[in-house]
């Protein structure tokens, strides 16, 4: 039988699933995989801020989950968890946004700052109609950006605050002058104005941002966006609030009606949501464990769909910015299941398994093949709340498969995309639904190093894959392999280490050529040094 050969290349014209799918239909009943790496035709950067994080004042999310406090008996410095922000190290977090999602357009900055016993108590009416004690502000999430090195992205309130309101929290932030609102700052303890890279616009305002139309948001952007300033010489990027899913009408109606806009006018981003649901039905998404074999595949197709829902929008921007100033920012993706049983209601609490790790390799290997326009992407959300990282319970606290998955990604962060020619990629199928076998992905690091990522989607099988490599002569080569014991393996705080990296065999042919059987669930990375 012939193979098929299918370049997954850029300028892209189809989706990577898509692209495997096509594969598949004409392949032989081979289980075996050939890639071609082309390092001999490098494309763009890969942004290191698709491996950015989301962190909202939801549920366990910030309290607890990163901040305690300084009485807390839980070690912590400054009020911040030391396991957590150790274990977050790691991960070298580009960005996080923050304070919301949802609870951003009902927050107002000024209730954040100051002495903490002299904060206002607020009802958290998004999510669990909590009482916020503000004592996690503007000043403690920046200190945390600085203990994690990365950057941070501020969601501003459109939703229930007048412009003003986000032009004078920007203003605070970044004033460095003799102002009462610079003033303000250094009496509350920060001498020098911060770095803030990005801020959104608000917040899905389809819906808990203010319910608007696409129309109305645009028009507000442009009033609000006029207004966000920060001094001569420095630059903060504003991301406008945008759709979800495979919905185009906000992507379009900012891309389109911000054209004309004048003075002062900025738009260097989109904002886009997507999150995977096993079932694709909010009253009843799925378990996240315990689930039957029809919601590992269901899960994995559904994610794969980011594919397309990027390609939508990218068409919309293709046709409004053809220079390619306004970029995609996914701020939120990830799984969303339904809660873990016992857990406080609205908390979003979920269990984190060997799928959701397989769920985030094959966002990353998705989000390289989009590296023009997708400019940054945020896994909802850090700790304790829907896809986490990490998950904490009082003083314990565990890294989840997810966790796992970001820290191997680690050196695709600012790596050079390389095309891969994929040749006889078989489907994976349960029922009606049917995946590729394999995903895969590859760059050239920062370190010189190449590194190839590899998904084997099936809940059972494991697949043999052959590596050729154009343009490259690798000296040696590693592999770490994550996988579970079961398609819902994943880690307790009892036993923190069901699944874990392990050293994974890797045959090194010559300096061209490489071996490696992937076990069935499992998330593969491959780093070859020249
Ligand atoms: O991440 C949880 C919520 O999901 C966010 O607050 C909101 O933006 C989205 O609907």
């Amino acid at each position: 039988m012939t193979p098929t050969l299918k370049l997954l290349t850029r300028p892209r014209v189809a989706g990577i699933a898509a692209s495997l799918a096509l594969c598949a239909l004409a392949s032989p009943a081979s289980a075996d995989v050939d890639i071609t790496v082309r390092a001999d035709q490098p494309g763009d950067t890969i942004s290191k801020y698709v491996y950015g994080q989301f962190a909202e004042h939801l549920g366990r999310g910030i309290y607890e989950g990163i901040w305690v406090g300084e009485d807390s008996d839980i070690p912590n410095t400054d009020g911040f968890r030391d396991d957590v922000i150790e274990a977050l190290k790691p991960l070298k977090i580009p960005v996080i946004r923050w304070p919301g999602g949802c609870f951003a357009d009902e927050y107002h900055w000024r209730d954040g700052i100051g002495p903490r016993e002299d904060r206002p108590v607020r009802i958290n009416t998004h999510w669990g109609w909590v009482e916020e004690d503000n004592a996690f502000g503007t000043h403690e999430f920046m200190q945390l950006v600085e203990l994690l090195d990365s950057e941070a992205y501020i969601a501003g309130n459109i939703g229930s605050a007048p412009p003003v309101d986000m032009a004078q929290w920007l203003q605070y932030m970044t004033a460095d002058d003799d102002s009462t609102l610079a003033q303000e700052r250094r009496a509350n303890g920060r001498e020098e104005p911060w770095e803030v890279a990005f801020w959104g616009v608000g917040n899905e305002t389809w819906g808990c941002g203010g319910n608007m139309t696409p129309a109305y948001y645009t028009d507000l952007y442009r009033r609000y966006s006029t207004f966000l300033k920060t001094p001569p010489g420095t630059r903060t990027k504003l991301v406008a609030s945008g759709g979800q899913n495979a919905n185009t009408d906000w992507t379009e109606a900012l891309s389109a009606g911000t054209k004309d806009a004048g003075f002062f006018f900025k738009i260097d981003g989109i904002s886009h949501h997507y999150y995977t649901l096993p079932t694709g039905d909010w009253g009843k998404k799925g378990a996240a464990t315990g689930f039957p074999e029809s919601e590992w595949i269901s899960t994995l197709q559904r994610t794969l769909m980011v594919d397309s829902h990027l390609d939508k929008q990218e068409a919309v921007l293709d046709e409004h910015d053809p220079d390619g100033d306004i970029g995609i920012y996914l701020d939120e993706w990830g799984t969303w299941y339904d809660p873990t049983e016992g857990s406080t209601q609205g908390f979003l609490e979920q269990q984190n398994s060997i799928r959701d790790a397989v769920v985030a390799a094959l966002n990353f290997n998705v989000f390289h093949e989009h590296t023009e326009r997708l400019h940054m992407a945020n896994i909802a959300q850090t700790v304790n709340v829907l896809q986490a990282v990490l998950l904490t319970d009082g003083a314990r606290m565990v890294k989840t498969p997810t966790y796992h998955a970001f820290q191997l990604y680690v050196p695709f962060q600012d790596a050079t995309f390389l095309p891969l020619e994929l040749d006889d990629v078989p489907d994976y199928e349960v029922g009606e639904v049917s995946v590729p076998h394999v995903s895969a992905t590859a760059a050239l690091a920062t370190s010189g190093e190449l590194v190839i990522g590899l998904v084997n989607l099936h809940a059972e099988d494991t697949i043999d894959v052959k590596v050729s490599l154009e343009g490259f002569e690798a000296d040696t080569a590693v592999a770490t392999v994550l996988t579970g014991a079961s398609m819902d393996a994943h880690n307790t705080f009892d036993v923190p280490d069901a699944v874990t990296p392990a050293a994974l065999d890797v045959d090194l042919d010559g300096d061209d050529e490489l071996e490696l059987e992937l076990p069935a669930r499992s998330v593969v990375v491959v780093r070859l040094t020249p």
